[in-house]
């Protein structure tokens, strides 16, 4: 995860500005005499004919590399069925960054959903109505109990004295993805409950939105003076009816909104903009409603509303049921409203409890109810947090002036956070892939697909997606380009590495299929990484994408590594090479070769490469300090910096300059070996290290020494004694990685000391040993936090063990449940 994005610096990439006009100089001279005879003057225009052609050309180059960037791969598609093909994932809880909305796998997707808010708390410019997951409202929890990424979920909101219970359950049928039915239930929490002593008021606004590329009509349904819902018509939906019942709870009084919204990305405040005070009678109590129908006079004509929206309020405790039927769903026996859907969600859920235990077998391994609740949350806020997004990052290389638009594509991923990250990470998903092919197999190849049809022909994935406008309404300006120098851990290779090694025997036909239209991306991925990212020296590699001229930064961040401002050489140049990196490297290399060989391709030359990387003398003669025995990566460093505040030049305005790095000692090339943390360890975290050397005896040692990076709670990314623990990168950027305790590390970390110690070799003991602690640290600090504060969180503090950065963080925190499992 990055945080603080910042553009990249531009200058890093030794460009190869290939030019293929290659001219000779001297002539060589068979032909002298003959142009002796040639006319001055066709001399002259053969010139000016080379000269008008070589720009010609050039030009022509020059618009060709400029196209390149944002040119798809040229193979099979991965993604052979999609939309309503897929009628049973064509209905989806797919917009994860809303607390309860839906959406269909549909470009032009209608997206439909659920606002709220307490008449009595709401405050001007609508602050008080729930609607998108913010950190700001300080909900003290939220998030999936039960989800299987298919046919049903149930959600429990916290919000204030309050407990919503939100859940929803598909039924298909029909030519257009079927029916579903949300019930949303509040009431008090049951410790208020019996100190009662009103029933608060609360607002529900259940609305159905079209995007400017839906095609089709939304509008109110009336029965007489009642509104009972929403019907319309889109291309993807056909005909459908959304009727809201009161299955239990008197509703004081409805109102509607019937208007065109700006975009997708205003819906609430198109609702605050439509706000009214309403009073029945002169003596009755003044209540907050929606406007009605606000729809602009474009001509004669009245425009087509795009938003409707009904509000239902009640009293506490309420229960609204949201019945979506299709209107192709012809064979329909009865409607999925009140006791119909108490009885089918229970099924479901009963159903939900056996496949996890079948697939986790916690009970097995003696975990309490509590515990499994906590484990069947986690990962039903990974698949339940899945996204289908569409639209078009903005990228740029270095032969574009501007940023310019990636083709427009449709994404189905999860996210590490809905409210923080509500949208698509290249190197997270590798780690979802782990939790999320252990459910669904299917599922992850499905993600896979989606991510590798956003290959570039030059073989290259942007690593952050912003699709669409409600992702990009999440995301300052200046940190939506995505540049085409730039990796990300390849960790998609880490998730194939695991189910060749898991589901082997479980490669069907279609599977199989799947991964042969994959493989020659994985190829182009491999060639991208394995040139592009190439160090200096043979056998090495470098990250792109440090800046090597800020003097704002501590030490140059590496977001490309996905570690951001993990400590490296302090001084960029273009000769350090990064231990990670190779490591990356050598496991995709693997990983290629390994494919190849199940689908029958030569895989030869990554069987080569992966030899050479793998060999510990090429990596430990790269990347092995004999002084600090520890891995590193190599650079231009010193350990003597620091940020200090300038001193404010006389008579200046400005007394408080920001504070620059000051470098105290003059940087040499070495191995970067003050340092030690998850970097050093990658040999040993994606198990290079051959199990009978020496240095797996050291890695272990350090690992488990509470003075380094060892904490009750799980590895912290930077050990206490390295010169930058907790050391804040700028004066505005705190420390991220630089000894918090990250999950996805940690999860790394005890699936190789589960290898070591099942692998033949001196360490095996010591492995077992140390898997068994590490193992049981992280669980039982993942799950006392979620039990004390509602949430799974980004990092653990490593003194105290408490969540910090931002929450919810169902991403990689949630493989909690793979360790729980004993999956690897
Ligand atoms: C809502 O539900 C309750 C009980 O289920 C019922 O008594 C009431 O009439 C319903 N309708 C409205 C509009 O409140
Ligand atoms: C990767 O790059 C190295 C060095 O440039 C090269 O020798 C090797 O053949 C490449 N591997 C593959 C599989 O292309």
């Amino acid at each position: 995860m990055a945080r603080q994005r910042r553009l990249q610096g531009q200058s890093d990439t030794k460009l190869d500005k290939g030019t293929n006009s290659s001219s000779s100089n001297g002539s060589n001279s068979t032909n002298n005499k003959s142009m002796k005879t040639t006319s001055l003057l066709s001399y002259w225009k053969q010139i000016i004919g080379c000269i008008v052609l070589g720009i010609a050309v050039s030009l022509g180059y020059m618009g060709y590399l400029e196209t390149r960037v944002n040119t798809p791969f040229d193979d099979k598609k991965m993604v052979v069925r999609s939309g309503l093909e897929v009628s049973e994932q064509f209905w989806g809880s797919y917009r994860p960054g809303l607390y309860f909305g839906f959406k269909t796998r549909d470009p032009a997707s209608l997206v439909t959903g659920l606002m709220w808010y307490f008449p009595k708390r709401l405050r001007p410019g609508g602050d008080g109505i729930r609607h998108w997951c913010e950190q700001g409202d300080g909900l003290e929890k939220y998030g999936w109990l039960q989800h299987d990424g298919h046919s049903f979920g149930v959600q429990q909101i916290i919000d204030g004295a309050h407990v919503f219970d939100t859940s929803f359950v598909k039924r298909l049928g029909g030519a257009h993805g079927g029916d579903w039915t949300a019930r949303i239930s509040v009431d008090l929490k049951p410790n208020l409950k019996d100190s009662r002593t009103q029933n608060e008021e609360i607002s529900l606004l259940w609305y159905t939105a079209l995007d400017e590329e839906t095609k089709g009509h939304i509008s109110l349904t009336n029965s007489a003076t009642k509104l009972t819902g929403i019907k319309g018509a889109t291309s993807g939906l056909g005909e459908f009816t959304i009727k809201l019942t009161n299955h239990s709870g008197v509703v004081l009084h409805e109102s509607y909104l019937s208007t065109v919204a700006p975009g997708l990305h205003l819906l609430k405040e198109t609702v605050v903009a439509s706000l009214r005070l309403a009073q029945d009678k002169p003596t009755a109590p003044r209540r907050i409603v929606l406007a009605g129908e606000l729809l602009p006079e474009a001509g004669i004509e009245k425009a087509e509303p795009n938003f409707v929206a009904i509000q239902l309020t009640g009293k506490v405790p309420f229960t609204l049921d949201v019945v979506f039927e299709s209107g192709s769903f012809g064979t329909r026996q009865d409607t999925l409203v009140g006791e119909t859907y108490t009885k089918a969600l229970a099924w479901h859920q009963a159903r939900f409890t056996q496949r996890f235990e079948d697939t986790f077998g916690l009970q097995k391994r003696g975990y309490g109810p509590k515990e499994i609740g906590f484990a069947q949350a986690a990962l039903s806020n990974m698949v339940g947090g899945i996204g289908y997004f569409f639209g078009t990052s903005k990228v740029q290389s270095f032969y574009t002036k501007e940023p310019v638009h990636y083709w427009r594509a449709p994404l189905y991923t999860a996210v590490p956070s809905r409210s923080f990250f509500p949208r698509g990470f290249l190197w997270d998903e590798g780690f979802h892939g782990f939790l999320i092919s252990t459910w669904d197999l299917d599922l992850e190849l499905d993600i896979i697909s989606h991510w590798f049809d956003l290959m570039n022909v030059e073989g290259w994935i942007p690593r952050e997606q912003i699709l669409g406008v409600e992702a990009l309404a999440k995301i300052p300006e200046e940190f939506v380009v995505q540049r085409n120098t730039n990796a990300n851990p390849p960790t998609f290779f880490l998730t194939l590495q695991y189910i060749l090694r898991k589901y082997y025997d479980k490669l069907s036909e279609g599977r199989l299929a799947t991964l042969e239209r994959l493989y020659p991306r994985l190829q182009a991925w491999f060639a991208w990484f394995n040139t592009t990212q190439k160090g200096s020296v043979p056998g090495s590699y470098r990250w792109r994408g440090r800046d090597p001229l800020t003097n704002r930064e501590l030490n140059p961040k590496t977001l490309t590594s996905g570690l951001d401002d993990y400590p490296r050489a302090s001084h960029p140049t273009e000769n350090e090479y990064h231990i990670d990196l190779y490591c990356w490297i050598a496991i995709a290399a693997d990983t290629l070769a390994k494919l190849a060989n199940l689908l029958d391709r030569d895989g030869y030359k990554y069987e080569q490469t992966a030899e050479y990387l793998k060999d510990n003398v090429l990596m430990d003669n790269l990347h092995w300090s004999n002084y600090a025995s520890r891995y590193s990566d190599y650079g231009y460093h010193t350990d003597s910096v620091k940020l200090k505040r300038p001193k404010p030049l006389p008579r200046s305005q400005n007394q408080n300059l920001e504070m620059i790095r000051v470098t105290l000692k003059n940087p040499e090339y070495r191995l970067v070996d003050s340092t030690f943390g998850y970097v050093s360890l990658f040999p040993f975290l994606l198990q290079l290290v051959d199990p009978d050397s020496l240095k797996l005896g050291q890695i272990l040692d350090d690992l488990r020494n509470p003075d380094l990076i060892w904490t009750k709670y799980g590895l912290r990314s930077l050990s206490k004694n390295s010169p930058l623990y907790m050391k804040r990168n700028t004066e505005h950027d705190p420390p991220y990685w630089r000894g918090q305790i990250w999950i996805n590390i940690n999860f790394l970390a005890v699936r190789s000391l589960h290898y070591y110690a099942n692998t033949e070799g001196p360490y095996r003991e010591k492995s077992e040993k140390i898997y068994q602690e590490l193992r049981a640290n992280i669980i039982n600090n993942v799950m006392s936090q979620y039990f004390k504060t509602g949430y799974l969180w980004e990092q653990y503090n490593d003194e105290t063990g408490e969540g910090s950065g931002c929450r919810p963080f169902t991403g990689w925190t949630a493989l909690t449940v793979m360790l729980m499992g004993e999956h690897y």
